[in-house]
Order: C-alpha cells, then structure tokens, then sequence
C-alpha cells in the first residue's frame, strides 16, 4: 500500500510518538570517559586543542570521575602523562604509575564502576612509538613481552578491562596468557583491534605529548582505505581470545562499525576520537554549529552502526543533557 494510504508522516507528528518509536537509544551507561592524568596530585590543566577536556592529578582526577558517576557514567578509560620517558617506556609497568596510582585512588572512591586502562607505550617512551623501536621500525615480538608486563601491572592496581591499542600482531594472544600467569583470568581485554593511521588523533597528541618524534604510525595502524583488513583484525582477535572489540576512530568509520558489529560474537566499542570532538567544539564555539545537536547526532549515529559501547569526551556533556531531559 503506497500513499496516499501510507503516509509515513504519521508516527512523526508528536514528540511523544517520536520517541514512542525512536529504535537507537544513547545512555550514560553506554559512555566512557577518557582520562587524562599528570604529575601533581592537584594539577587542573584544560587541555587547549579539547576545550572542556583537563590534564588532571590523581586527586584532581577521583574528583572528576566522582562528578561523572553522579551523573550516570559508569566507566573510565585511563592515559597518563608519565613523570619520565625512555627507550622502551619502563614508566608503564612502574608499581607507581600514575595510571597505576589513579586507579587506586578511583576504586577506593567509587568501588562499583568499570575502571579500563589504555595499554600502550606511545605516551610512554622518548620516541613517541608504540613499543620496542629497532632500526627504526617497531619490534612486534619484543613489543609483546613490555605490553605483558604493562598488563599485569595495570591489572594488579585494579583495572577491571585491559584495552591494548598499539596494533602489535598477537597482542591479544600474548597478553591473555601473560595475565591469566600472574592469577588474573578474569581481567577482561578490550582489544583496539581495528585502529586506523588516522589524522583524528591530532588533539590526543597533544594532550599526552605523544606525537611520533620521527616517522607515523602507518606501519602498524591501519590504512583507511581497508574494510577488510578490519574484518580479519576482528577475526584474530576473537580467535586470541579478545572480551570485546575496538572500531576507531568512529565517525568516519561507521560503515567498518556496522561491519564488526554484523560479525563480532562480542560486545563492539567505537571510539568517538579527540579530533571528532574539536571539529564540533571548535564550529560550535564559533556558531556554525548547534554542537548539543551534533553531539547527539553523531552518538546516536555510532550506535545506530552497531556500537555497544562508545569512549567519548563527550560523556559528560551527553549525560547532563539526559538529565536535564534533552535526550
Ligand atoms: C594510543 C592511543 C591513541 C589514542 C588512544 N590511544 C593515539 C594514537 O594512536 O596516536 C587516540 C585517542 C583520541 O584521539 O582521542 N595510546
């Protein structure tokens, strides 16, 4: 039955009937806040390129989640600035990280949220690359034994979910059986399994003063042009054992997200990247854009695609809005 029998303006008349049928819901709980800690226990830093988003020491930083999980957010995603940087980017694996420390302090806070530790060593080590570097060319295998010992250490200090993002060929594998070794078989690992060699991480750089000192990471993150390399990134990891799996960045990814989430048997997280986040902060503040709007346009957008979950600098934004009944 075609018009004028059908008319599809029918179920768009009201608000009411609108979200009477909306089919993709975005909620605080499908959020994750990144966080960002630096040397200070009181350090308040804005970070310029992600207005809205700080630099913050560990006390700074229990202060915030606390804030967030008043608002409905139940999970954290930690990076950390560390005090020192070398070749191999020991930092990581120190007893004392401050990732290792925040955690701590987050847990002993709020005992029942979802605490994730990033897993790399890009912010880490005095080259900017993601592990081992060998003639310039980044180790795999060497790369594999640090990402263990990161793990472990990470794990000890109480992250619930492990999320390696260095693209290292066998991360999965190597660091489900390093933690199940050490007693922690029920850390979940949350694998960043297609990440591309994207521009969109500009602002992350930034914030963490991890920018490559030579080179780019096209070696081991992916091309943008592929979307089968990703299917095959996500099969390997599931084969390896991966809990759940990482598209990023998301916004120009949503087809790979609509991809992994029609093949994935685990939950699917999009990663709402830092420089989707400037590109509407930065039109809103200049009035081109009503970035409330696209805010919520573009999450809604990536669950739409099939994203369980998504890591956003907006979490907080997006969850005063739902409070104040704007979503
Ligand atoms: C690597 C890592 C990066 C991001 C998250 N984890 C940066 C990179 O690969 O260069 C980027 C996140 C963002 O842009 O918001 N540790």
């Amino acid at each position: 039955m075609s018009f004028p029998v059908t008319r599809m303006r029918r179920l768009r008349r009201t608000a009411a009937l609108r979200s009477l049928v909306r089919e993709t819901i975005v909620l605080p709980r499908h959020l994750v806040r990144p966080l960002f800690v630096v040397p200070g226990e009181t350090t308040r830093r804005e970070i310029g390129s992600l207005s809205g988003q700080y630099q913050l020491g560990v006390q700074q930083t229990v202060a915030s989640a606390v804030k967030s999980a008043e608002l409905g957010i139940t999970s954290f995603l930690f990076f950390a600035i560390p005090e020192y940087k070398d070749e191999v980017g020991s930092a990581s694996w120190s007893r004392n990280g401050l990732v290792q420390q925040a955690l701590r302090a987050v847990r002993a806070e709020l005992p029942h949220v979802t605490l994730i530790a990033d897993l790399c060593f890009c912010e880490y080590t005095s080259h900017g690359h993601c592990g081992v570097l060998v003639d310039d060319c980044l180790d795999n295998d060497a790369t594999l034994k640090n990402l263990g010992k990161q793990a472990v250490s990470l794990a000890e200090a109480g992250a619930d979910i492990i999320a390696p993002s260095g693209m290292i060929d066998g991360m999965v594998g190597s660091i489900r059986s390093d933690l199940d070794s050490e007693g922690f078989s029920d850390t979940i690992i949350m694998s960043y399994a297609a990440k591309y060699a994207s521009a969109f991480y500009g602002p992350f750089r930034d914030a963490v003063q991890s920018a490559p000192q030579s080179g780019d990471r096209s070696g081991y993150q992916m091309d943008p042009a592929n979307a089968r390399e990703a299917l095959r990134e996500v099969e390997l990891d599931l084969e390896e054992g991966a809990d759940m799996v990482m598209v990023k960045p998301a916004l120009a990814y949503l087809d790979i997200i609509s991809q992994v989430a029609a093949l994935s048997t685990v939950p699917v997280v999009a990663y709402n990247v830092s420089g989707e986040y400037a590109m509407v902060k930065s039109a809103a503040a200049q009035g081109w854009i009503d970035g409330e709007r696209v805010m919520g346009e573009m999450l809604t957008a990536m669950r739409r695609a099939g994203a369980d979950v998504i890591i956003t600098y907006f979490a907080d934004e997006f969850s005063e809005g739902v409070r104040a009944g704007r979503w």
